[in-house]
């Protein structure tokens, strides 16, 4: 009877619990909601741990960065980590309790080392010490973060940062290596000056450069198949405008970002085929590839296709002019100076869009040095376009050439720009693609209202 009792009691006590932790979620998911860059659809769910070094108030960085990208952030932090950064702090930032020591009274989960992470979609420690990591890597699991670890069904990504003499000793490059081994994704610490004055490896990475991988871990396991209706056209890569048989005008394209996107929609269930100019990188497998050379071949072979595509993106770098005339054979340095005449080209893109039928879709990209807004939304206005993406070619870690890409998305009577933060080109393209899927069901449903 008083077993039964007590049992009740107990079970009472629980369900108090669980009933306080899910409503503490429900509450930190508007917060995302509300945020004015507009969240994923699919909100994914991080844990963020916090160990102790003077670079744990990066971590707040890390967390905004995760939250303005749409996830839905909790925190973990060791001891340690409070004496450099306030867990108030992480709390007002994610609206949810920040767990510090699992059996403190005023932790709302009784084994929260499980929900904790086993309901997330990614696991990441920034800063990640050495102390952490030699736990991790022998299984050590004597507080809140590293029971975590082990009970961790998700992908771990952990970016450590330590004095360089910590980092290059032979214990710390074993249990790296060890991590390694057991499938944690690491972000090496870049070089600098330490806090202790010491230059040399050991700075924490920089906070976009740890979102960028935290992110491209998402996309890896998004699995939605929302494109599966859907027929998309993409161009990408540089236009060549050829002056004679040997020479041509072109530009830096590389044409990965189109090949992003194919590969990014292809896995969300689209059909799709991408027409390419000169390109440096591979295309994805599966992808339907025409090659396009020219800005002329290219607006003809996306016409051709045109009548089966429900989307055309048009991610090509297409030269703006053409030499008016092609010499048939190599020409000669004969003159002291050579004045060429060039000629514009079509904009394919700005055709597509007074060609549309049928509720296709028309995405351009908007590649500038300046006013990179105002261009972008003039654009978007003048090629009569649902949407836009812009991006600033300046800059030297993104855009052109490179692996990552900083896009901001303008749509069509949209609420402002959606500005995103530094992310792999695959995670960028997913985003692009979420915003189609937006427009989508937003076209859909003023045709059902007869707009
Ligand atoms: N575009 C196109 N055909 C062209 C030129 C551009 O389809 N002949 C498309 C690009 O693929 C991109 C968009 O138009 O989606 C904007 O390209 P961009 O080079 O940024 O701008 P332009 O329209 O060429 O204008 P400007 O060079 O004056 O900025």
């Amino acid at each position: 009877m008083i077993a039964n009792a007590v049992t009740c009691l107990i079970a009472h006590w629980f369900q108090q619990c669980y009933i306080e932790v899910e409503f503490r979620e429900r509450q930190a998911t508007p917060r995302m909601t509300d945020n004015p860059l507009k969240p994923s659809p699919e909100i994914k769910k991080v844990a963020l741990g916090i160990s102790g070094g003077i670079a744990a108030y990066k971590a707040a960085e890390v967390l905004r960065g995760l939250q303005l990208a749409g996830c839905s952030v909790r925190v973990a932090m060791t001891k340690r980590a409070c004496e450099f950064i306030q867990p108030l702090t992480l709390r007002a930032l994610s609206g949810a309790h920040v767990i510090v020591d699992d059996y403190a009274l005023d932790n709302p989960d009784p084994i929260a080392h499980i929900t904790f992470s086993q309901t997330v979609d990614l696991f990441i420690v920034a800063p990640a010490t050495a102390n952490i990591i030699a736990k991790f890597a022998n299984g050590v699991a004597d507080d809140f973060l590293t029971s975590t670890y082990l009970a961790c069904t998700a992908p771990v990504l952990i970016a450590p940062a330590m004095n360089p003499t910590m980092w290059h000793h032979p214990a710390t490059v074993r249990n790296l290596s060890q991590l390694r081994k057991d499938g944690v994704r690491i972000v090496d610490p870049d070089s600098g000056e330490m806090a202790c004055g010491t230059i040399g490896p050991g700075r924490l990475n920089d906070p976009e450069r740890i979102l960028a991988a935290a992110l491209e871990l998402l996309a890896k396991g998004r699995v939605t198949q929302d494109l599966a209706d859907e027929r998309l056209l993409i161009t990408t890569g540089a236009t060549r405008e050829e002056l004679d048989p040997v020479r041509f005008i072109s530009n830096r394209s590389s044409g990965r970002m189109g090949f992003a996107i194919a590969e990014a929609a292809l896995s969300r269930g689209a059909e799709v085929s991408v027409v390419a100019g000169a390109t440096s990188v591979n295309s994805p497998k599966g992808v339907r590839v025409t090659r396009a050379l020219s800005a002329h071949e290219m607006h003809e072979a996306v016409m051709k296709k045109l009548p089966k595509a429900t989307v055309f993106i048009g991610a090509a770098a297409v030269a703006d002019y053409r030499p008016a005339q092609r010499a048939a054979t190599k020409q000669k340095k004969s003159q002291s100076s050579l004045v060429l005449t060039l000629e514009r080209t079509r904009d394919i893109l700005g055709d597509v869009a007074s060609a549309r039928t049928n509720g296709l879709l028309v995405i351009g990209f908007a590649a500038e040095t300046n006013d990179v807004l105002f261009n972008a939304q003039e654009k978007l206005r003048t090629k009569n376009l649902d949407a836009i993406v812009a991006n600033d070619v300046t800059r030297i870690d993104a855009g052109f050439d490179s692996t990552e890409n900083a896009i901001t998305i303008l749509v069509r009577d949209g609420q402002g720009p959606l500005e995103l933060p530094l992310m792999s080109k695959l995670e960028a393209a997913h985003r692009i693609l979420d915003e189609i899927v937006r427009l989508r069901a937003k076209t859909e449903t003023s045709a059902v209202a007869g707009l």
